[in-house]
């Protein structure tokens, strides 16, 4: 029997893109191909990935190409093409540009993956989860979005911050869309064990959880040509993670509900269990009043996009 390593396949070797393939490759997660227009970018950032294998001792290989067909038969596909916000700019300025770059790029991995499993990580994500689902053809147990893992990750280091604990130690989620209308749940934190609603006060708890909405723009902000990479990235592989190992973990992600919560037919990030086959099942998380209200409201927002794509032709 020949042990095959998976294959993940990133398009787009930007900051996301590139990095993507950085955090994949130390974990050992497969052999990486990185797509870009920019062939020789995308060939030279692989190359220069490779070679610091030896020296980190990772075996995976890397490569980096123009050239879809290198896709082929991959395990799963991270999309990261696309334009980042400029500061000033909502992740919904990029609505028109993005749909057309993620849609060509799903069409192709369609063609030459058609097995694989789809993380959309350009923005705005929700729509783009769309794009992405109708220019492929797959089903929803394959596009998946990255989102909630990130704002999670920002809620949680921002409760690490003001708990003076280890990340480690804070569980945290975040429903709803990747965009202001974000529903960090509070309720829901654990460090160590302890409700975060025991520990902060209610105005303490507040502030992290609109730091968290605004934590995209934040970053935004401070880079001025760019939006974040690290964390985003760091996200979309723990979700590849989950998959190429077959792990069963519970994690925010933007799925395609079918009834679920009351929503039918739209990304929205939830709690989804991602697994080998990619969406293995969206477990219910029970939400008082409050909760609903912001979610549904966060879910309307996504809403709007969609009509917006509808209304661009996508
Ligand atoms: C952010 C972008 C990637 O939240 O959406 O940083």
């Amino acid at each position: 029997m020949s042990l095959k390593r998976p294959k993940i396949s990133i398009i787009g070797a930007g900051f996301v893109g590139s990095t993507c393939a950085h955090w994949a490759a130390s974990k050992e997660l497969g052999d990486i191909v990185l797509i870009d227009i920019n062939g020789d970018a995308a060939k030279g950032k692989a190359l220069d990935l490779f070679e610091a294998s030896p020296v980190e001792g990772f075996d995976s290989h890397v490569v980096g190409t123009s050239d879809y067909t290198h896709t082929k038969d991959s395990d799963v596909v991270v999309i990261t093409a696309g334009l980042p916000r400029k500061p000033g700019m909502s992740r919904d300025d990029l609505l028109a540009t993005n749909a057309k770059i993620v849609g060509d790029c799903a069409t192709q991995v369609a063609k030459y993956a058609p097995n694989a499993v789809l993380i959309v990580v350009s923005n705005p994500l929700d729509a783009m989860c769309h794009v992405a689902m109708k220019a492929s053809g797959f089903p929803r147990e394959r596009v998946i979005g990255m989102a909630g893992v990130l704002d999670g990750a920002r809620f949680r280091s921002f409760i690490a911050m003001e708990c003076d604990v280890s990340v480690e130690d804070v569980q945290a989620f975040v429903f709803g869309g990747h965009g202001d209308t974000m529903v960090p749940m509070p309720r829901y934190v654990s460090v160590g064990g302890i409700p975060l609603t025991q520990l902060l006060s209610k105005e303490k708890i507040e502030a992290l959880v609109d730091r968290t909405r605004k934590g995209g723009a934040e970053i935004v902000e401070l880079l001025k040509t760019g939006s974040a990479y690290y964390a985003p990235a760091a996200s979309a592989i723990q979700m590849v993670e989950a998959i190429v190992r077959d792990k069963n973990r519970i994690l925010p992600c933007a799925v395609h509900l079918k009834g679920e919560y009351g929503i039918n037919g739209l990304f929205v990030g939830v709690l989804a269990k991602l697994g080998k086959t990619g969406l293995v099942s969206v477990p219910t998380l029970e939400m008082n009043a409050e909760e609903k209200a912001m979610f549904e409201k966060s879910a309307q927002a996504v809403t709007g996009l969609v009509e917006d794509l509808k209304r661009l032709g996508f």
